[in-house]
């Protein structure tokens, strides 16, 4: 049973039999971790990230760098990544899908959203469009929407019969409670977690809103950042 830890905002580690990954690994300056964890601590075969904003892409370079993980990306933001010296890549693109492995296999989804890297050095780079992943790992079915607004397309995504659900539900920059239960109508996840919702007070949502709009439509659980769940 592959085990999901909640690492905070949009980052999650996911611990399969035999493959590991981390989705958005945002670790340094996460307001979110509170146990001390460090870029260091993260080993892992993958890296899959949704998008340039720097809560999202993260630490992706120095765990890249420090453990040879394969980085998995839409191509514009691999493309940059090989520029910052990043050898060890896997290009993709909305609507592609790849199976790495017997155990692992992803698809690249649609986001409503932006994706550019912002910041002092570069200024404003593209990096192309934000990205969800559907992944299969040990014959489960996960979604991680990455940063996005509602989207009726999600329909579609819950034709993957997703054992798990992981959407942000912090409003402004994403959706906020009451599109992500809309959400959760669409893809119809046996569980969903929310995420993005902690970390500053412009998105800080209270989790039990959304528990109580989503009803009996799913199964909700609310973790805390470092806390796992087993699918
Ligand atoms: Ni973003
Ligand atoms: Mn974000």
């Amino acid at each position: 049973m592959p085990k999901i830890t909640w690492i905070g905002q949009s980052a999650v580690l996911v611990e399969g039999e035999r493959t590991k990954f981390i989705i958005d690994p945002y670790i340094t300056d996460n307001p979110d971790i509170k146990n001390g964890l460090k870029p260091e601590d993260i080993s892992v075969d993958y890296i899959l990230v949704t998008h340039g904003h720097w809560d999202h892409l993260g630490d992706t370079i120095k765990i890249a760098k420090n453990t040879k993980a394969t980085v998995i990306a839409p191509f514009e933001l691999i493309t940059y990544l090989q520029g910052k010296g990043i050898e060890n890549v896997h290009p993709m693109h909305i609507g592609g899908a790849h199976r790495f492995s017997d155990d692992f296999w992803v698809k690249l989804t649609i986001a409503h959203h932006g994706s550019a890297v912002m910041n002092e050095e570069e200024g404003i780079v593209y990096t192309g469009n934000p990205c969800g992943f559907v992944v299969e790992i040990d014959n489960k079915k996960i979604y991680h929407s990455g940063d996005t607004g509602l989207f009726l397309d999600m329909q579609l995504i819950g034709e993957n019969r997703l054992d798990l659900a992981m959407i942000p539900i912090g409003d402004n920059f994403t959706m906020g409670p009451e599109d992500g239960a809309r959400a959760v109508e669409f893809l119809k996840p046996k569980m969903v977690m929310p995420m993005h919702y902690l970390a500053w007070d412009l998105i800080r949502q209270d989790p039990d809103e959304f528990v109580k709009l989503v009803g009996d439509k799913a199964e909700v659980k609310i973790l805390k950042p470092g806390d796992s769940l087993e699918i």
